[in-house]
């Protein structure tokens, strides 16, 4: 017995370990949950009233949902106030994919530009509770900014293993800013998933990617505070972008929970989008269900993944959720993030993979005209400005370009262009 109130359980073959045990999977290799004791009884009114707390932890939009996502002793917290993040109505964006309304709930507005903050605010403070001196992870980006800035503030090292020459420049520099130990490899995000799982076995190094079941809880809390933001209206549809399908898996996870707990009444369906040039899970749900690794190519490098690690758990969700799986174009996901950047929203590609997918969705009738839909919107426009210089200035195909125009250094000159429409 570990003295903490959960316990590891295998998605696999459910054999079950201790709270407190140092690893990341089963023996037979598959990956693990988090399972609560129910010991304490929660409502949405112990929710709603902590909005009102200046605790540091009910301020937190991870920690205020804390018997839910992880009961653990405040003395190994380590928060940085992440989540309460807007949720934007658009009326732009809700006419581009056809919808009454859209809600956008935008994860890119944590405290490092990603929806990475809530896993790593839990799992870093895990990290705590073990007392490791160094984490590590593997990452298409935001997972590398959120562990460098996070270990930074809890005063232990990071190390992050990056694929050479595909993340986005924010991204890196963060990394760096942060003071990541930052290993650039010659290969893939999966091979660099590979190698820091590896490591982090034979070196007892504490790996921070969404195999770490922590991450998974505290990333659980998106959905909690969109029904929070709902006042606890469950939306007829959630709809996110899917890479490595952690952040689906804590979804899912999340609101079974709470409907178990008598939170909530029904479940909402989930969609989960992805790039078509990175799609194994789209693969496997409308063929055998069985995973098959993919070379991975997309522009949204933050979902360019070919072997997900929470396959297994993904698909329970989805199941149990009654979900969808889409892909869409690179050209869709320019598209769609043009719409969304324009409407003074913006974000970054893969995030926008989920309006891209809204949109084909409801052209197909799976979601009708007036369902209440909400999509996650995951990483910040800042993320990849190279990217959006591209497509503004025609290096990619797009119908929604803004260009900047030279002029000379005169008034008469700037009124004459000015004077024209674009
Ligand atoms: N959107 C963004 C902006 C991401 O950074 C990621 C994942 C996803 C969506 C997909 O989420 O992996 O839980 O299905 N980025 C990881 C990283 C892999 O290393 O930052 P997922």
């Amino acid at each position: 017995m570990s003295g903490l109130p959960w316990e590891l359980v295998c998605a696999e073959c459910s054999s079950v370990y201790a709270g407190d045990a140092f690893r990341y999977r089963c023996d037979c290799g598959g990956t693990l949950d988090v399972q609560h004791a129910v010991t304490t009884s929660v409502s949405d009114e112990l929710f709603d009233d902590r909005l009102r707390s200046k605790a540091p932890l009910d301020r937190s939009g991870v920690w205020r949902f804390r018997e839910l996502v992880l009961p653990l002793s405040e003395r190994y917290v380590c928060t940085r106030g992440e989540g309460n993040t807007p949720l934007y109505w658009s009326d732009r964006v809700a006419r581009y994919v056809g919808l009454n309304q859209l809600g956008l709930k935008h994860e890119g507005e944590n405290p490092t530009g990603s929806f990475k903050d809530r896993g790593m605010t839990t799992g870093m403070s895990m990290a705590r509770y073990f007392g490791a001196e160094k984490v590590a992870v593997a990452s298409t980006g935001n997972t590398s900014a959120s562990a460098a800035a996070y270990a930074a503030m809890a005063g232990l090292e990071s190390i992050v293993f990056i694929p050479d020459g595909q993340i986005a420049y924010g991204k890196l520099g963060q990394a760096l800013a942060y003071g990541a130990r930052t290993v650039q490899i010659a290969g893939d995000f999966d091979d660099a998933m590979r190698l820091v799982e590896r490591m982090c076995n034979e070196d007892g190094i504490y790996l921070l990617n969404s195999v770490n079941p922590f991450r998974i809880e505290g990333q659980k809390a998106i959905g909690f505070e969109l029904l929070q933001d709902l006042d606890w209206t469950v939306p007829d549809w959630i709809v996110l972008p899917g890479g490595n399908l952690g952040n689906n898996t804590a979804l899912t996870k999340g609101m079974l929970e709470l409907k178990a707990r008598g939170i909530i009444s029904k479940l909402p369906r989930v969609a989960v989008i992805q790039a078509s040039g990175a799609n194994p899970l789209h693969r496997a749900w409308h063929g055998d269900g069985v995973l098959r690794p993919v070379k991975a190519d997309t522009i949204a490098t933050a979902i360019k993944i070919g072997a997900p690690v929470s396959f297994t758990k993904s698909v329970r969700g989805l199941r149990a959720l009654g979900g969808v799986v889409e892909q869409v174009t690179d050209t869709e996901i320019l598209e769609a993030k043009a719409v969304v950047d324009a409407a003074g929203i913006g974000a970054e590609p893969a995030s926008c993979a989920t309006v891209a997918g809204v949109r084909k969705l409801v052209a197909a009738g799976t979601i009708p005209p007036d369902a209440l839909v909400c999509g996650v919107l995951t990483g910040h426009v800042l993320k990849d400005p190279g990217v959006v210089v591209d497509y503004h200035t025609g290096k990619h195909p797009g119908t929604r370009a803004n260009p900047p125009v030279r002029v000379a250094a005169n008034l008469d000159a700037i009124r004459t262009v000015l004077s024209k429409h674009p």
